[in-house]
């Protein structure tokens, strides 16, 4: 069937014929899809592992599929390449960029890195694998306090790209001898401390979800230690720290602040809690760039193919490798 009949209106839920095509032409290839939590619903819903970056980097590591279609941004397809070189490497539209990616290049890096030469350079996984060549050991939300916490208080940290998270981990460790990239992802970084607090104003019983690389993080944790709101109620987590916390919490309301997509996981996760976004038009519009079209011409075409530089990715497998190896395992099923 044409992708034109499956799909006649673009703006329209996907069919059940979509959701078997796609499972079946996957099959066919012997591919495992993978959807980050910020993925629209039927991309999430059709995926076979859904989850935070760390948890999609070690599915993507461990799985015995030969190919691995990420439904994700292309930084995310690129880590599953520098891991798994041999397997083939799909992401359903090569233009998901990100913006916090693209806030550093090789060349900053390198110039910034010969200020501090015995610096330990720790990146985020939202970085290039040009970037990564340059980088000693990678994190994600998920296991950025544990990775900073491993290297040896007396060396010196370089922390990229994202400012946000780099405060966060600063904070929880105290760590002075920690320089931070002024970096910043736009989507999180729109959703602001004012829009937090008046939320948090409305809604006095819910608890507060909160992505680090939100503008918002310190306001959030302002919050926590004025009072305003009860400490327990703010939890500062990764996209799949959040589904967890949602499965513990025993609130009715739960305030999120993050992109609207992980809104799709939590509301399965915990169908009686009432979640709401705390800035609605926080949506990511790379992550919205694959669509249900785009993964069915990806899985039935094998578009579009990730290619990673061999030497590139040969210098930044052993820091993607410390990030899967150092703290929490990230959340995904
Ligand atoms: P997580 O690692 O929490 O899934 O976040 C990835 C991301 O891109 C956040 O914007
Ligand atoms: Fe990048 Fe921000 Fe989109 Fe995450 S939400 S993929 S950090 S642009």
């Amino acid at each position: 069937m044409s992708v034109e009949t499956l799909l006649p209106d673009a703006a329209a839920e996907p069919s059940p014929e979509w959701f078997a095509e796609v499972r079946e032409l996957a099959r066919r290839r012997d591919a495992v899809l993978l959807a980050h939590n910020y993925q629209l619903p039927a991309i999430q819903d059709v995926a076979d592992h859904v989850g935070d970056s760390l948890a999609l980097s070690r599915i993507a590591a461990e799985s015995d599929a030969s190919t691995i279609v990420f439904c994700g941004v292309h930084f995310m397809a690129e880590t599953a390449k520098i891991l798994s070189p041999d397997k083939t490497v799909l992401i359903p539209d090569a233009r998901a960029g990100c913006s916090l990616a693209d806030s550093i290049t090789a060349d900053q890096l390198r110039e910034w890195r010969s200020e501090h030469p015995d610096a330990v350079v720790v990146s985020y996984v939202n970085t290039t694998a040009a970037v990564k060549a340059e980088t000693d050991v990678c994190c994600t939300s998920s296991n950025a306090v544990d990775v900073v916490a491993s290297i040896p208080v007396e060396r010196e940290v370089l922390f990229l790209p994202d400012q946000f998270l780099g405060a966060h981990v600063r904070r929880v460790l105290d760590r002075t001898n920690m320089h931070v990239w002024a970096g910043e992802c736009h989507v999180h970084a729109g959703i602001n401390g004012a829009e937090l607090s008046a939320q948090a104003q409305a809604h006095p019983d819910a608890d507060l979800f909160v992505h680090p690389e939100c503008g918002c993080a310190t306001s959030a944790l302002y919050l926590a230690t004025s009072g305003s709101v009860p400490e327990d109620r703010v939890k500062i987590l990764s996209t799949g720290g959040m589904v967890d916390a949602a499965r513990a919490t025993g609130a009715k309301e739960v305030l999120v602040a993050t992109e609207v997509g992980m809104l799709h996981q939590l509301r399965r996760a915990a169908p009686e809690i009432d979640f709401r976004a705390v800035n609605e038009r926080a949506s990511c519009r790379y992550m919205k760039m694959i669509t249900p079209e785009a993964l069915l011409r990806s899985v039935r075409e094998g578009t579009d193919e990730v290619h990673v530089d061999r030497e590139l990715a040969e210098r930044g497998r052993t820091a993607v490798q410390r990030m899967i190896e150092i703290g929490n395992p990230g959340s995904g099923e």
